[in-house]
């Protein structure tokens, strides 16, 4: 099959599109015959060797994808040959085929393209487990995303809006201001041009944001340290800055605040059956909320690389998708 591969850790330009052995699935896993794959920040931290996990070389990147289910093992039940499901995984998703354990499947409505499915995972999934499960937002209570129009931010903008809360975006620069607005933020704020602390507290009328969703650590971080409200609560999610932050433990206890750390991947592989639930309760509000992932770019699986590059010189708003034509010798009926 077709995949691009990383046979070695480092420059996104080590990874080849080449011929590949085809998975074979275990007894708890399926084949899925890739149509979209979803093309993240922590696809290229894996691909340069800096994320905290590192899997056996070579290995084919890419952590969500969407595509139709051509075999499955003999423990899988729930799941068929011809559903149209999509998964999320931590790589194998940047090939033609890819074999993946049942729980990580999930089957996607008639209504929606494979491309949403795929970027759904990755966006929406972590936004909803920050903001509902480990935040326990409210509605009426003031929510800061940072990062906001990237994958995650954009659709915890979204999710925030859904769940009644008033929402802060920010971004690093001014030409996404008026786009995260169009996904709903009542405020945007660019923290490359703009004091992050002093922007919150004015729009608070001093109080600072109930709960603050952080995807870009480094300064940023630091900053959303001083602009919680009290009782406040800071998720930790994403340090694309490239700055893992050191917290301050004075500020926390000066605040009465939480910080709650988020790590998807680990959450759903400790309890697979609360992250189906999950996936379920989320598939529901997308339904009734209407939700609908921003794709600004696309390309195909020959042009991976780019795709990740692309992604890395911030151009992108909302997700990056690569369309994955099924294998010739495929038929799926
Ligand atoms: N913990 C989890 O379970 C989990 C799950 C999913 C993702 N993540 C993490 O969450 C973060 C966001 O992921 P994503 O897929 O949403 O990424 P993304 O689509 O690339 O968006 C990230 C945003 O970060 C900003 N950014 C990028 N590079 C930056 C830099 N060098 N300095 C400052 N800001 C920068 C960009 O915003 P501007 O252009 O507006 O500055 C960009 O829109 C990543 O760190 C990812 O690994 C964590």
């Amino acid at each position: 099959m077709k995949a691009l591969v990383c046979r070695q850790f480092g420059d996104l330009d080590n990874l080849r599109i080449e011929d590949f052995p085809a998975p074979v699935i275990t007894p708890t896993q399926v084949r899925v015959s890739m149509r979209a794959a979803g093309v993240g920040f922590m696809d290229t931290l894996m691909a340069n060797g800096l994320y905290q996990l590192k899997p056996d070389l070579p290995y084919v990147p890419g952590a969500v994808g969407a595509g139709v289910v051509t075999e499955i093992g003999s423990q899988v039940t729930g799941i068929q040959v011809n559903d149209r499901v999509s998964f999320l995984n931590y790589f194998g998703a940047f090939a033609e085929e890819v074999a993946t354990e049942a729980h990580t499947v999930v089957k996607i409505a008639d209504s929606m393209d494979f491309a949403q499915g795929a970027t759904f995972r990755l966006s929406y999934t972590p936004a909803y487990l920050a903001l509902k499960t480990r935040a326990n937002l409210q509605p009426g209570e003031v929510l800061l995303v940072t990062g906001a129009s990237g994958g995650v931010g954009h659709a915890a903008v979204q999710l925030g809006k859904l769940m009644g809360a008033t929402v802060i975006g920010s971004v690093g620069r001014d030409e996404k201001i008026d786009i995260v607005k169009g996904f709903g933020a009542d405020h945007v704020i660019n923290h490359s041009t703009e004091s992050l602390k002093d922007r919150v507290k004015e729009l608070t009328d001093g109080r600072g944001a109930d709960v603050i969703l952080d995807l870009i650590g480094g300064d940023v971080f630091d900053q959303t340290l001083r602009c919680v409200n009290f009782l406040g609560r800071i998720i930790v999610m994403g340090f694309t800055s490239g700055r893992i932050p050191q917290i301050p433990a004075n500020l926390v206890l000066l605040k009465n605040c939480s910080i709650l750390g988020v790590f998807l991947g680990g959450w759903m592989t400790r309890d697979p059956a609360a992250s189906m639930k999950l996936n379920q309760e989320l598939a529901e509000l997308a339904q009734k909320g209407g939700l609908h992932t921003h794709i600004s770019h696309r390309f195909s699986l020959d042009d991976a690389v780019k795709a990740m590059h692309t992604l890395r010189s911030r151009d992108t708003v909302g997700k990056v998708v690569l369309d994955i034509a099924p294998k010739a010798t495929q038929e799926i009926q």
